[in-house]
């Protein structure tokens, strides 16, 4: 087992960073909430623990403290933002709220004999995002940074091995914050990189197979990222005891249904894939509604899933992709049948004796790293996050077959321009409006379908900016669309961030 360091969550939006800093050094990663226990923490054997920021006061009403234990395991701790000013409090020093917040990147001057920051430049670039802040020293600790608003940026007692920052080391816009936990998690805990995506696969081999054993189990496949990289290391894991399900409601994007069978063809596990569209379309006849789209084909997904399912014996696990960020969102480590959104959420009650989640330690650019480890396509393993009820919720109002091909076509030629624009977008593709305009071809007038093209850019998917494209890439797009796809005569693209819009216009 790879050395590992705890993140205590306090509650700080960064908590997932920090924990993905860390195994980007090598070193693998847990995040437990506040109230874990001393005996808990020490049955992990951690090398080191690092508390996160948080948004309470220590004095506050709501403030989360933690087991004072938890200082004295033996183990070195490092405090960020609220994380630093709750060790002082829990240590007896004082925290006091500043006049004025500081927000932003500012220049910290580093103490460059102390342990965070030994032979770095003495003036660094840091984040800092707070209010309250340490104005006196518990007994025994030591400035080592400040800025011109905060005296005590950071401090350390090497004795106890106790040390914060007020800044977040682990963005991007403290830059050596990376060093700064280098040197925390390397020289302070003497933690080994041992942690590498090899190293987990390995090991999760192991415990599949040790969980299953000789018996069967049933994945249901849907394209997506995390179930495609679930179902490539299970046939590895378990050759020949592995059935997959792939249903295809016949909203995938243009060769969707051909990639996944053709990456999975030459593994050893069985494939079953159904061509339901008949079926969808029909349940979604003269429905426009996009709430009762969404409903109709959650439940016909699950059905259309239980028959096939039903036709293949009786497999003794299900496996699902869940991954690291789904175990912490739900607040426990316990097996959990997570809701699969992506598929429509899959059978809870079909008898299954054991549920086997191989990548539930896995942050989602890992997933994708194990997924070219274990010799997936690009298409795949890059793929952008796609709707369970795919282009169903991007053909506006009522489906038909035919406004499927042409936002199909349409959809694949703009993410084919985007995709060489040299610009970061995160999600990005067409939707068929249901208003027509006229327009003229050659000597004809037409009368056609507005296409819109949308592309964000986004961390979280919650919050969205619509992307700056170039009005070249648009223009390209836009051109080809117009004489490569009959049907469409106009685009328009989306300039509306989320909110007021959501990124989907259903
Ligand atoms: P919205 O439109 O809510 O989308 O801003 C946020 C993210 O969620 C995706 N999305 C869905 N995913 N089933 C899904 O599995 C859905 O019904 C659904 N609706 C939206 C959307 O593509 C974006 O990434």
């Amino acid at each position: 087992m790879a050395d590992t360091i705890v993140i205590v969550d306090f509650g700080g939006q960064y908590k997932e960073l920090i924990a993905r800093r860390v195994r980007e050094l090598g070193v693998y990663s847990l995040i437990k909430p506040s109230s874990v226990t001393p005996d808990a923490l020490k049955a992990l054997a951690p090398k080191g623990i690092i508390f996160t920021g948080g948004p309470n006061s220590v004095y506050g009403d709501h403030a989360k403290l933690c087991d004072p234990g938890l200082f004295t395991l033996g183990v070195p701790v490092l405090g960020i933002c609220y994380g630093m000013q709750l060790m002082c409090h829990m240590h007896g020093g004082t925290v006091a709220s500043a006049e004025t917040s500081e927000y932003g990147a500012i220049e910290a001057t580093v103490d460059t004999h102390s342990a965070l920051f030994s032979g770095m430049e003495p003036t660094q670039q840091v984040l800092m995002s707070h209010t309250d802040r340490v104005v006196g020293l518990p007994e025994g600790f030591r400035a080592t940074a400040h800025t011109a608003n905060c005296p005590i940026a950071a401090f350390e007692n090497r004795e106890k091995n106790l040390y914060g920052v007020q800044f977040h080391p682990e963005t991007e816009l403290s830059l050596n914050g990376m060093e700064m936990l280098r040197r925390f998690v390397f020289d302070v805990c003497h933690a080994e990189d041992g942690y590498t995506m090899d190293v987990y696969l390995k090991e999760q081999i192991e415990a599949v197979k040790k969980q299953v054993g000789d018996r069967h189990v049933l994945l249901g496949l849907s394209g997506g990222v995390d179930s495609s990289v679930c179902a490539a290391l299970l046939a590895k894991a378990l050759p020949g005891q592995v059935t997959c399900i792939y249903v295809d409601h016949g909203f995938m994007r243009k060769n969707e249904t051909e990639q996944v069978k053709a990456a999975f063809s030459q593994r050893d596990l069985t494939l079953i894939a159904v061509d339901a569209s008949e079926n969808f379309l029909a349940a979604l006849a003269g429905v426009s509604e996009p709430e009762q789209k969404r409903k109709i084909i959650g439940r016909l997904f699950v059905e259309t899933f239980e028959k096939v399912a039903k036709t293949i014996g009786k497999p003794e696990f299900l496996a699902q992709g869940t991954i690291y960020p789904d175990v912490v969102e739900s607040g426990t480590d316990a097996a959990v049948i997570k809701s699969h959104h992506n598929v429509g959420g899959l059978p809870k009650d079909m008898g299954f004796i054991g549920v086997v989640e191989p990548l539930r330690g896995l942050f989602k650019d890992e997933v994708r790293r194990l997924g070219t480890l274990l010799g997936l396509p690009d298409a795949l393993v890059n793929r952008q996050p796609f709707p369970g009820p795919g282009l169903a919720i991007r053909v506006l109002g009522e489906i038909t077959r035919e406004k499927l091909d042409i936002l199909r076509e349409a959809d694949a030629i703009w993410r084919e321009e985007t995709g060489r624009a040299n610009v970061r977008a995160d999600q990005y593709f067409a939707v068929l409006t249901n208003m027509r305009t006229v327009g003229v071809m050659g000597d004809f007038r037409t009368y056609d379908y507005v296409l819109a093209l949308r592309a964000v850019t986004t961390s979280d998917f919650m919050t969205a900016d619509f992307t700056r494209i170039p009005w070249d890439v648009i223009a390209r797009a836009s051109a080809r669309i117009t004489n490569e796809v009959r049907g469409v005569n106009r685009i328009v693209y989306d300039v509306t961030p989320k909110p007021p819009a959501t990124i989907e216009w259903e």
